[in-house]
């Protein structure tokens, strides 16, 4: 019986000296399996005189328990050493201060666009909307634009391509808000066809537009606001009164002028550019141009089927990217479109 205390005994040192899961496996087969040390001595039993077989068997069945007790106690060693490695391995500090977001912000011409759209709001208007890719006859025709006015031709317009790289005839990247005004009107008209009286129409409308221009105060891409308001009896008084106050409202201050310089545009008659200045602070005096206006041309509202001796009103298309640069005091637009964000970060 000493032979099986020895086996019991080099079993469990094997055991002992693997951590390997396959290794112990093995070294189970040494001992347990098929032809392994104990079976082979319990198939010896045969030999044996029948009055001992009892008590050796019962000795080998002992020792075999002791080798599969050590063997179990070692694979679940084996399996807990395993899992504490593998957590410390991937442990987390649940500690550390999370990633976080970062707070984001508007962007600026965002803020200004929606002070503008409150201000007007607050006077009664709508805010409208309208397509990017517009039609000549939008962007143009309706807006009384000669067939051969410059705006019109290649260099300042961005034309649609067909597939086949043929321009598409008359898609554009609107140029200006103003057609907005036309689809609005046109809408407007059909909406009310059945009424005697036609309601009042006071709307903005702002939106990117596109042209062929790119420098520090020009940007390919750019923003207007357009306004229009067509009653009975609206005229040039009402249009100064309404852009007067809002310029007041928008950089809350009493402390600048507004003049109506003469201008042309084909779409309004008289026209006007609006410049603005302000009486005080770093750029005391020096007038900026920062928006058209005139009456809308009777030939606007014949195309949109308005009668121009019951109706009358005002236009105005202005550049909020300009009123951004003025409220913040930025000196390149093109700092508004880079996505840089150690720029954008300061309107956080
Ligand atoms: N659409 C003109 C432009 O882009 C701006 C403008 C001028 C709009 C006069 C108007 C207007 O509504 O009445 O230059």
């Amino acid at each position: 019986m000493h032979n099986l205390d020895q086996i019991v005994d080099a079993a469990c040192a094997a055991f002992a000296a693997t951590d390997d899961p396959d290794a112990l496996e093995q070294i189970k087969a040494v001992y347990l399996g098929k032809s392994g040390r104990i079976p082979e001595l319990l198939k010896g039993l045969a030999k044996l005189p029948p009055e001992e077989r009892k008590a050796v068997g019962a000795a080998i069945n002992r020792a075999k328990d002791a080798v599969g007790a050590a063997l179990n106690a070692r694979r679940e060693a084996i399996r807990k050493m395993t899992l504490l490695t593998r957590l410390a391995e991937e442990a987390l500090d649940v500690t550390l201060p999370g990633r976080g977001q970062a707070r984001a912000g508007l962007h600026p011409v965002t803020r200004t666009l929606e002070r503008i759209e409150a201000l007007f709001r607050s006077i009664g208007f709508e805010v409208a909307d309208g397509p990017e890719i517009e039609a000549d006859f939008q962007n143009f025709t309706a807006l009384n634009t000669p067939e051969d006015h410059p705006a019109r031709s290649m260099h300042d317009t961005f034309y649609l391509q067909e597939e086949s790289g043929e321009v598409a005839q008359g898609v554009l990247l609107r140029t200006h808000t103003s057609p907005i005004q036309v689809r609005y009107m046109q809408a407007h008209v059909a909406r009310h066809a059945a009424l005697e009286v036609m309601p009042e129409i006071r709307v903005i409308a702002p939106g990117r537009v596109y042209r062929v221009d790119s420098d520090a105060t020009h940007s390919p891409m750019f923003h207007q606001v357009e306004g229009l308001w067509i009653g009975e009896n609206i005229s040039f008084a009402d249009l100064k009164g309404v852009i007067g106050d809002f310029l007041r409202r928008f950089f809350e201050s009493d402390d600048l002028q507004v003049r109506f310089r003469p201008s042309f545009f084909p779409f309004t008659e008289p026209s006007a550019e609006i410049d603005m200045a302000f009486m005080s602070g770093a750029h005391k005096g020096r007038w900026l141009e920062i928006a058209g206006c005139g009456m809308v041309h009777p030939n606007v509202l014949h195309h949109v089927n308005i009668d121009p001796e019951k109706y009358t009103g005002f236009a105005f298309g202005m550049g909020p990217d300009r009123l951004t640069m003025l409220r913040y005091g930025i000196n390149d637009l093109r700092l508004f479109f880079d996505g840089d964000l150690r720029f954008l970060r300061q309107f956080v």
